[in-house]
């Protein structure tokens, strides 16, 4: 089962050099011999591989296929919604006539982009159940502080300037305090219950004149959908406060539920996580802000509008009356936007609809399957992903992490760990749509094999992982310090 580390790269480019073997040969000279510059601009120790051509194609083909991507393996990464993105939506965003276009194109000669920006603007609204949609934000927790801003700017516009609480539940990602603190608001933790819901005793607590808002992600980041949310939503609308969703995880709930029935004012949606970007490395991304009536005036600019009689509609961008601004250059991902409108529209409702209930039955195979072996705090039906806790493992010896480490031995991308902060030992572990049964079952073995072996040998899980390019490394200073400069070995009297 484990695999061996790739022999293309298991040896670095210059390390394979030798000495006069040439990879390219340079056409004859055509044009008159010109003398070198300055000998003391040319370096003589510059070090360069001596190699083949195909040495360097194996070399670099190889390198690109170290990394775990959607499409070479399952990747289950909770919150991240790590699905399959079918290959259309980049064929489409690569046409010339929407990769070509420049942001700065007169509005009369790009009638085409703002169409499909103006049609998936209202597709998103049928979609949250929200009356208007601003789609200039480039990512979720952007989404979310553009969301904060114009609540902030609703309660200004009414004069009420004491509502400076933001509460949040313990359970939320961590960018909903930090886009709440940016906005201005003293954030405020609500706890959950024993069921993972809101705690609504917490919240009529602080239920008072001095509460913009709550914000609030359905599902939660522990994978539930919230029992109480109509109550949550009655509770803050009561004491004049106003209800954010971060619909980040609208995966669970596509053509289900609407987040403007339950009672949420403004919201945000990760078309990178749910509508088909590939996702991850840091970009690029779209959180679209749809919000309600009372809040149209506030939303980011610019929004397409349409005007004139079909068939000779035109479209415009305008900017609402009280908005919050420019939260972005020109009109938001522009790219990032077509493919969340081709795979709308490939889809269809049904389709959609389809992701949801086949995003929900996935994480739920998963959760039966495995609660004998892995605790589950929260004993319930999960939506899109489960949240398990490998509180019984560590009390074996072995921890969270080092079971995630463990998982890339049997090929598989390790869950999210270690959040939601509430559970001890998280694995948060997102299946998505888009994997088959058989995928399940051999990442649910492979979960029980890993229990096992903490049993039979459980160093082996401790050291974990062995087949990767490289093993246990210091993740911080990888990340912060990369080092990507290969420097020729040197004896110790070399170095200064
Ligand atoms: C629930 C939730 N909220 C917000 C975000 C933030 O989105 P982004 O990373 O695009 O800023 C994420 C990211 O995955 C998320 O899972």
């Amino acid at each position: 089962m484990i695999k061996g580390g790739n022999r293309n790269t298991a040896k670095l480019l210059m390390e394979r050099s030798v000495p006069d073997r040439v990879g390219s040969v340079l056409p004859a000279l055509d044009v008159p011999e010109q003398p070198l510059p300055d000998r003391a601009l040319l370096r003589d120790d510059l070090a360069l591989p001596e190699v083949s051509e195909p040495e360097v194609v194996q070399y670099f083909t190889g390198l690109s296929q170290l990394n775990y991507s959607i499409d070479t393996h399952f990747y289950p990464l909770g919150s991240c919604t790590m699905k399959y993105n079918p290959k259309i939506n980049d064929e489409v965003a690569f046409w010339p006539g929407f990769a070509g276009i420049h942001p700065l194109q007169p509005p009369e000669l790009a009638q085409g982009a703002l169409e499909l920006l103006w049609r998936l603007q209202g597709f998103l609204q049928e979609i949250t159940g929200m009356a208007g949609v601003s789609l200039a934000t480039l990512a979720g927790a952007h989404g979310e502080l553009a969301g904060v801003l114009m609540i902030r700017a609703c309660h200004l516009a009414r004069g009420d300037t004491a509502r400076r609480k933001m509460a949040i539940p313990d359970s939320a990602h961590g960018t909903n305090p930090a886009s709440a603190a940016m906005a201005g608001f003293e954030v405020v933790t609500l706890p959950s219950d024993k069921a993972g819901n809101v705690d609504l005793a917490a919240l009529r607590q602080l239920a008072g004149p001095d509460l913009a808002g709550v914000m609030i992600t359905l599902p939660s980041t522990l994978g539930l959908f919230d029992t109480h949310i109509v109550e949550v939503c009655r509770i803050v609308h009561q004491a004049g406060g106003l209800v954010y969703g971060d619909g980040a995880n609208m995966n669970a709930l596509l053509g289900r539920v609407k987040l403007g029935d339950l009672g949420f004012d403004v919201a945000h949606l990760n078309l990178h996580k749910t509508f088909s970007t590939p996702h991850g490395g840091g970009g690029p991304g779209a959180g679209p802000v749809c919000c309600v009536e009372s809040l149209l005036p506030y939303l980011a600019a610019p929004v397409v509008a349409r005007g004139g009689d079909g068939p000779d509609y035109t479209y415009r961008l305008m900017t609402p009356e009280a908005s919050i601004g420019k939260v972005s250059a020109f009109h938001g991902n522009f790219g990032v936007l077509v493919r969340a409108y081709t795979y709308i529209r490939t889809l269809g409702e049904a389709g959609i609809r389809s992701i949801s209930a086949n995003a929900v039955l996935n994480a739920n195979y998963i959760l039966q399957a495995l609660k004998d072996t892995y605790h589950l705090p929260y004993d319930r039906r999960c939506m899109h992903e489960v949240v398990f806790s490998a509180d019984w493992q560590k009390a074996r010896g072995v921890s969270g992490l080092e079971i995630a480490k463990r998982l890339l031995d049997y090929g598989f991308y390790a869950p999210t760990m270690y959040f939601p902060l509430i559970v001890p030992e998280a694995l948060m572990i997102e299946p998505t749509e888009s994997e088959t049964r058989e995928t399940l079952d051999a990442f649910i073995q492979a979960l029980r094999d890993i229990d096992r072996e903490i049993t039979d040998n459980p160093d082996l899980v401790r050291q974990a992982p062995h087949s990767t390019p490289v093993t246990r490394l210091d993740e911080a200073r990888a990340a912060r310090q990369p080092n990507l400069r290969w420097r020729r070995e040197r004896s110790g009297s070399e170095y200064p």
